[in-house]
């Protein structure tokens, strides 16, 4: 999106939108009918955006990733009344890394959401123009953003018809990139860069090629990974994000991008090379490794099932503040799912879905965490960067390395949406 005199305009609206040819479905979107144009920024930047509400229902918006102060942040407490402009201004003061925005209504995110309002905010900085790495917008650096819907046998979007939806949260079994069902793209010869964004409501992705090619992942959600690092399989959860260099050459033939058995996203190579051919060995420089063990530790635990999700027992309440927080102080965070297998767990909706045995990604607001442990053990080399969102499997215990630089209220929270909505969030104060 283009600044007018130096803001970003954005209009949230109603629109038509047509997954299936010929079938209109009522979607929202941010200036256009479906999710919303790429906001793109560089560290140092003093951004300024407007948001216009043109709906009948109140809305938020919120930047998924950003260190920002409370008033900005577009939590369930910055309510857009219909017809309202929010004002936001903010400076950016964190490196390069693919954010996003989404709205966040107490309650009510996960239908917003599903009728199509997210979009992504970018973020460059001095490295990530210095790197040697694709970085011309559309053409071989390439946003996805993930998602899954479920269709009725008339071709029209269904939401929470189903008893297991209110467990496992909202699966689809249609696969969107970028609002489109199964679209293709033409990428150049050569090394293309996509930035993912699983932005479904509750399935977690395990993305691979077809041909089960290798590929190298080079940013998590908050930045880049010190060195690029091959894989097979992405594992993305609803709201985190990874950055990754393919590398394409003319006798890719049908190749596709799948999640299980789905395909995601079909590739035609074109003729054109394109102009990176190596990856940079080094990213970034790698974190300091630091003595954790006299620092604050707090304790989330995620349990429940259905209505009675839950965090440390406690369900979202406005007026309640969960956590008290200093500002810039380190602290360890240690989440858990103690959700565990009940014996007789039934096929749920397809995925993990056993009852009480559900998976959570873990959302923290206005920061960029390291993890620390999985269950005791360092944590893979590609979850070694910066993140704001983790998966968190049934009976997990994952130990996060969290730090605040701006005061105000805040959401820790399950992004899975419908979990998100019932109530499985809390608030923490910075001061
Ligand atoms: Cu992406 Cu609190 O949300
Ligand atoms: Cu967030
Ligand atoms: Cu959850």
């Amino acid at each position: 999106l283009e600044r007018e005199e130096g803001v970003f305009h954005l209009k949230v609206v109603e629109g038509k939108h047509e997954f299936f040819q010929g079938i209109e479905e009522e979607t929202l979107g941010y200036n256009g009918d479906i999710l919303g144009p790429t906001l793109r920024v560089r560290k140092g930047d003093e951004v300024e955006i407007h948001v216009k509400n043109t709906l009948e229902d109140e809305t938020t918006v919120h930047w998924h990733g950003l260190r920002v102060i409370s008033a900005m942040d577009g939590g369930p407490h910055q309510v857009i009344p219909p017809g309202a402009t929010w004002k936001v201004r903010f400076p950016i003061e964190q490196g390069a890394a693919t954010l996003w925005y989404h709205p966040h209504l107490l309650h009510r995110t996960g239908p917003q959401v599903y009728r199509g309002l997210a979009g992504l905010l970018i973020i460059e900085d001095e490295r990530s123009e210095a790197l040697k790495l694709p970085r011309d917008y559309g053409v071989d650096d390439i946003p996805l953003i993930i998602q899954d819907r479920r269709f009725n046998s008339k071709g029209r979007l269904e939401y929470l018809t189903r008893p297991e939806d209110i467990i496992d949260g909202m699966l689809g079994d249609t696969g969107v990139v970028n609002g489109v069902l199964a679209p293709t793209f033409s990428p150049r010869l050569g090394v293309t860069r996509f930035r993912i964004l699983n932005g479904a409501n509750a399935r977690t992705f395990y993305l691979r090629f077809s041909d089960n090619r290798t590929f190298y992942q080079i940013a998590t959600d908050g930045g880049f990974l010190e060195k690029p690092v091959g894989r097979r399989e992405l594992i993305l959860s609803p709201g985190e994000r990874a950055e990754i260099i393919v590398n394409f050459t003319s006798s890719d033939k049908d190749l596709q991008l799948r999640d299980g058995d789905y395909t995601l996203l079909t590739f035609m190579p074109g003729r054109e090379p394109g102009e990176v051919e190596k990856l940079p060995k080094e990213l970034v420089k790698g974190a300091e490794s630091i003595d954790t063990s006299k620092l604050k530790r707090r304790y989330f635990v995620m349990q429940g099932t259905g209505r009675s999700v839950n965090i440390n027992g406690k369900q979202m309440d406005m007026r309640r503040i969960d956590e008290y927080v200093k500002l810039g102080e380190t602290e360890v965070w240690v989440v858990t799912n103690s959700s565990h297998h009940m014996g007789m767990g039934m096929m749920m909706g397809g995925q993990m879905g056993m009852m009480g045995n559900i998976p959570h990604p873990f959302h923290i607001h206005n920061t960029q965490f390291r993890i620390l442990s999985r269950n005791g053990l360092p944590p893979s080399r590609w979850e070694r960067g910066d993140k704001d969102t983790v998966l968190v499997s049934p009976g997990e215990s994952i130990e996060l390395l969290v730090e605040f630089r701006h005061v105000g209220l805040y959401m820790y929270h399950c992004h899975i949406l419908e979990h998100e909505d019932m109530g499985m969030m809390g608030q923490f104060n910075v001061s």
